[in-house]
């Protein structure tokens, strides 16, 4: 299974560079699914419902979100159907999910975002939340899990890969 994961799409600028690359990218390189981050793409906070249907349209199957996720309140209730995700580590009362599990060609890929503690706001135990999350998938018999982790620090971001 080939995955490309997109890093933060920044605005417009970044809006354009999918739209103009990613259909050609995805051809050329044969890849089977695209992940990309979208908590900043319109103007740099949150997504706005017209711009995640165009981004969604570009090729892109599943995008992650942030602790940006909610700057632009119309996504709210759309987090619970369109293959968008938040931080799975917000207390489960917060719409939408922050796992989903997608069948590419007939193998299971689960997606799973979860958020650091280093200047972000207070949400659970990243590091608990990843183990628990992963140990569950694994029971269910899905092999390839995607870790999307939305982090401002290197030496989190080390710790998490120690897991
Ligand atoms: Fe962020």
């Amino acid at each position: 299974m080939k995955i490309a994961f997109i890093g933060d799409i920044i605005g417009r600028p970044g809006r354009v560079m999918i739209k103009e690359h990613l259909p050609k990218l995805r051809r050329e390189h044969g890849i089977d699914f695209v992940i990309a981050n979208y908590e900043n793409a319109s103007h740099g906070f949150g997504i706005t419902l017209k711009n995640a249907h165009e981004l969604l349209a570009t090729g892109i199957d599943c995008m992650s979100g942030g602790n940006h996720t909610w700057d632009k309140k119309e996504i709210i209730p759309l987090l619970e159907t369109l293959p968008m995700l938040r931080p799975h580590n917000y207390p489960s009362e917060v719409p939408g999910s922050g796992c989903r599990i997608f069948d590419v060609g007939g193998e299971k890929l689960a997606v799973l975002n979860i958020m650091g503690h280093y200047g972000m706001p207070y949400v659970d135990n990243a590091f608990r939340c990843a183990r628990d999350t992963v140990a569950s998938l694994r029971e269910e018999g899905i092999e390839t899990i995607f870790l999307d982790f939305h982090a401002e620090v290197t030496s989190e971001k080390r710790a998490m890969m120690m897991l």
